[in-house]
């Protein structure tokens, strides 16, 4: 991996404005080849190259910069996006292995089986690249070899030397350096000393894997701690698979004719109460969009207010508020 130490990393850079006092937050400026991206940010998942229901002005009126595709469901159906750089693109193996039972890894790359006719295809980490590359997303991500965070023994250890050995093939297939930067993934499992042993192998690492698969909260903070202690201070940090757990949607309520959220400024909640959505919800594709549209613009508020309240130095005070807001039973 060192011999190529630098390929794909051309493609972004990375500003630090402010970091927090007391813990590692940390608020950045990320330059990216078609965009510049306030950090931490929110990526919202674009399964099919936009997000669910959503019409590309709806995301600028959101000032969405960022989203997340992944390359199986793209590079399955050919679908052709348009604004792809506006994305991350994961790499397609981590969808398979959570979506279809009968995928089968192996040290080539990922065999399954089409849903859509049921011919047995493989994702190498050449293909991988190559449909990534194709896509043009300004972040892609090498193909990984997953296994849930529950799974313990050798299992962890082989995935783990296989993620490493995949990167080198991701690498050499890489052939858009100059403007997609590759996203190594650390693996590991719960194992601290198969996290070290990952990143030791890897020439860099941005990004965190094999975590939020329904461990406990307490072990998945600790993984989070050791690797980002592990990973270079002058990168961005990308950990994957999480979103709050705030479901949004459950507050509805059939005679409440309040927005679903007084103080957000979407035009969801300009416009309609949580009665008419209530309604709307079950019958209607619109209250997807009109729920999406909440949802994003939420969490994407959520993230700048934590920039913010880096910027000023008071983000444990701010993570506080937040925890005491949405847990206000416990300590
Ligand atoms: N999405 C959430 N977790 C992961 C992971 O470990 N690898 C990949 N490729 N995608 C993910
Ligand atoms: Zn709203």
């Amino acid at each position: 991996s060192l011999l190529m130490a630098s390929k794909g990393t051309h493609a972004l850079s990375l500003k630090i404005i402010a970091e927090c006092s007391t813990t590692k937050a940390r608020t950045c400026k990320m330059k990216l080849p078609h965009y510049v991206v306030d950090t931490p940010v929110f990526m919202p998942v674009g399964t099919q190259g936009t997000l669910k229901g959503l019409l590309p002005q709806q995301l600028e009126e959101l000032d969405c910069k960022i989203m997340l595709g992944n390359t199986y469901h793209l590079g399955h159906r050919y679908i052709c996006i348009g604004k792809s750089w506006r994305s991350t693109q994961d790499s397609g193996g981590f969808q398979m292995v959570s979506l279809l039972k009968l995928a089968e890894i192996t040290e080539e790359g990922v065999k399954f089986e089409s849903p859509h006719d049921r011919s047995e295809m493989m994702l190498t980490p050449e293909k991988s690249i190559e449909i990534q590359n194709s896509i043009g997303a300004d972040i892609i991500m090498q193909l990984d070899d997953v296994v849930h965070s529950c799974v313990t023994g050798p299992r962890v250890e082989e995935a783990m030397y296989r993620t490493i050995r995949w990167l080198d093939r991701c690498i050499a297939a890489h052939k858009r350096p100059h403007d997609q930067c590759i996203f190594p993934i650390v693996q590991g499992g719960l194992y601290p000393d198969l996290r070290k042993k990952c990143a030791e192998g890897m020439y860099q690492v941005f990004a965190i894997g094999g975590l939020s698969g329904g461990e406990e909260k307490s072990q998945f903070w600790k993984m989070v701690t050791i690797s980002t202690d592990i990973l270079p201070k002058e990168k961005p940090r990308y950990l994957m698979g999480v979103g709050f757990a705030i479901d949004l949607v459950k507050d509805i309520y059939a005679k409440d004719f309040r927005p679903i959220d007084e103080n957000c400024k979407c035009s969801t909640c300009q416009q309609y109460t949580r009665a008419y959505l209530h309604t709307v919800v079950q019958t209607e594709t619109v209250a997807c969009q009109l729920v999406t549209v909440h949802n994003v613009a939420y969490q994407l508020d959520l993230m700048r207010s934590i920039q913010q309240s880096i910027v000023e130095d008071r983000f444990p005070e701010f993570i506080r508020r937040f925890f005491n807001k949405q847990f206000p039973n416990k300590d």
